[in-house]
């Protein structure tokens, strides 16, 4: 039976991880059937509604390291793992497969800005937030929904992404505050009608 249209095996790995970190503004604008099946699955993807969070960890020259993620998620209770993964062409790739411990800041409806500013280019990407220093010194974020502060348990390799499973050894929740969702490529917050 053929597959639908839209499936990942349409795309070529090469083809497919270009395709993604390729800012839209760059994109040819006549793409091929190829780029536009990756875009389909990069919008269908933007279908799940997710939570945001800021990876935070000491890359080994003790300089704190930080990264928005979407793909956080739970995976056990019994022992408490986590996961979540990151593009192998990140430039804190290596700090974060190196560090022992690392965080989970599960970022608050007020927080936007702090994930557009661990998304970006911003090479001083802590300017202005505040943090308190959590296990291994790792910075935690101050006044998010929720955080989950781990140790490395494993990598694994995850296409042009690093899995990283993580044991949670401390968290704490505010019950106050409201998440941020991030859902089709925008920002929302719960019960906001859009
Ligand atoms: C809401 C949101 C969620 C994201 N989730 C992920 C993710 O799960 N994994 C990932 O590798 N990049 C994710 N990114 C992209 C990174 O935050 C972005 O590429 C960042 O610039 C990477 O930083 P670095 O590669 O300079 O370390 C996300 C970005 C945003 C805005």
């Amino acid at each position: 039976m053929r597959p639908p249209l839209d499936t990942p095996e349409d795309m070529l790995p090469g083809e497919s991880v270009a395709a993604l970190l390729r800012p839209e503004s760059m994109l040819d604008p006549s793409p091929t059937p190829r780029e536009m099946s990756c875009r389909a699955f990069r919008d269908a993807l933007g279908g799940f509604a997710t939570g945001v969070t800021v990876l935070t960890a000491l890359a080994p020259d003790g300089q704190p390291v930080g990264v928005t993620i979407s793909s956080f998620n739970s995976v056990s209770l019994q022992p408490p793992l986590i996961l979540w993964s990151l593009a192998c062409s990140s430039p804190r790739l290596e700090a974060f497969r190196r560090a022992r411990h690392y965080a989970v800041n599960v970022l608050a409806a007020d927080q936007e800005w702090i994930s557009d500013r661990f998304a970006s280019p911003d090479p001083d990407r802590f300017a202005g937030v505040r943090t308190i220093v959590g296990i291994g010194d790792v910075p935690l974020l101050d006044a998010c929904a929720a955080s989950f502060e781990c140790s490395s348990e494993a990598h694994y390799p995850g296409g042009d992404h690093v899995i990283f499973l993580g044991r949670v050894r401390r968290f704490s929740r505010n019950e106050l505050a409201e998440p941020l969702i991030f859902h089709a490529g925008r920002y929302r917050v719960l019960g906001d009608g859009s």
